[in-house]
């Protein structure tokens, strides 16, 4: 390399500076720093990348290596590359995948291997990949057909219901012909659940009783299907409300993610005497049917059948933990992106 080929550059990056014990993730678990680095000559198969958008998922505290300390956080986002010694991602192509909090990164390989590449529709804003047509929305839609067994006239309860999956949820089961419930966390999330995504009812878990308040929204009908994305002490609510033959979809753990512990419901007698189906779900054994929920959703969202309420934060990587820890707060509705804005290199 000769000297005039050498491009320094600012790259800011945040590091994980303790790991969040039995508590919701706060500032003092972050580190964000700014260095010089130098564009990096590139091993064979290994990309040098922007990352353009993050998304802030709940999830990311649970990722946090056992024991590490300054080393970057990792969250989902979409990338592009800026130099490449691999075939397969070229100058300018766009993947979405696992990615350290830091403007740019060189990916090895090893990483590339499971991302996934994007031909990003330009009709569509980029934040929307991160999210309804992004793995949240693969996994509510893959979900739903794999295990959940959404029948017409059936009750289905969501919970985090103006959440990513949450929203995606609520829409799918009511064009299969559900009588849709959901919860969240202030009455304007409510509102927003039940006139602009059509939920036939929903209420304020924070403010309201959740047993009274769930048993006035299932009404009399009783409750079919329960989609989980809380994982708390909702399920022994939910276990007596539920019908014979009912399900229960454990498919996220948002307590869980603010260090709340679970005690085991005292009722899980109703599985047996009400032969219910309890079953987890997790997105990573399933991409087979990426390509049929592209094929599937895209139109939808394109034509707005399927609505969504998002929130796009500019500022770079310097205002990412801020925002994950707003995201952990409840202070948006739906998917979360920050994007980076830096100049490409
Ligand atoms: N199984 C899989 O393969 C898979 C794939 C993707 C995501 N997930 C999981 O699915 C869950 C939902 O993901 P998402 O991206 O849609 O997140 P999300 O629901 O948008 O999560 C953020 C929301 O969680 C709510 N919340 C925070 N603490 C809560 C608590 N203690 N009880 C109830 N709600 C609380 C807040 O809304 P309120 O204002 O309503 O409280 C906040 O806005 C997460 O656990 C995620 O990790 C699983």
């Amino acid at each position: 390399m000769t000297a005039s080929s050498i491009i320094e550059y600012s790259n800011t990056r945040v590091l994980i500076s303790k790991i969040p014990e039995g508590v919701a993730p706060n500032k003092d678990h972050f580190h964000t720093v700014t260095v010089t680095e130098t564009k990096p000559v590139l091993e064979e198969g290994s990309v040098f990348v922007k990352n353009v958008i993050f998304s802030l998922d709940p999830y990311i505290r649970h990722e946090f290596p056992a024991g590490a300390t300054q080393t970057p956080v990792i969250g989902f986002g979409i990338a592009k590359v800026l130099s490449s010694a691999n075939p397969n991602f070229p100058v300018n192509s766009t993947f979405f995948g696992n990615l350290p909090w830091e403007t740019y990164t060189t990916l090895p390989s090893s990483a590339l291997a499971l991302v996934v590449p994007m031909d990003l529709d330009p009709e569509i804003p980029i934040s929307v990949y991160n999210g309804v047509l992004g793995t949240s929305g693969f996994t509510v839609w893959d979900s739903l057909r794999r295990v959940a067994d959404l029948k017409a006239g059936e009750t289905i309860y969501i919970s985090s219901a103006a959440g990513t999956l949450g929203q995606v949820a609520g829409q799918l089961a009511k064009r299969k012909g559900l009588r849709v419930i959901g919860s969240a966390g202030s009455d304007e999330k409510v509102a927003f659940l039940k006139n602009a995504l059509g939920f036939d009812a929903a209420f304020n878990y924070k403010t309201q009783d959740r047993r009274s308040a769930m048993t006035e929204a299932v009404g009399p009908k009783g409750l079919d299907i329960y989609y989980d994305l809380v994982f708390d002490n909702t399920l022994d609510i939910v276990l007596d409300l539920l019908n014979p033959h009912g399900r229960v979809i454990s498919v996220g753990i948002v307590a869980a993610h603010q260090g709340q512990s679970v005690a085991a419901p005292k009722n899980l007698i109703n599985i047996l005497m009400k032969q219910l189906r309890f079953e987890g779900y997790t997105v990573y054994e399933n991409f087979d049917q990426w390509g049929a929920f592209c094929e599937d959703m895209t139109p939808l969202v394109k034509s707005g059948e399927i609505k969504y309420a998002e929130t796009v934060v500019e500022g770079g990587v310097e205002v990412v933990v801020e925002t994950y820890l707003n995201v952990m707060r409840g202070v948006y509705k739906g998917k979360v992106s920050v994007l980076t804005g830096a100049a490409d290199l």
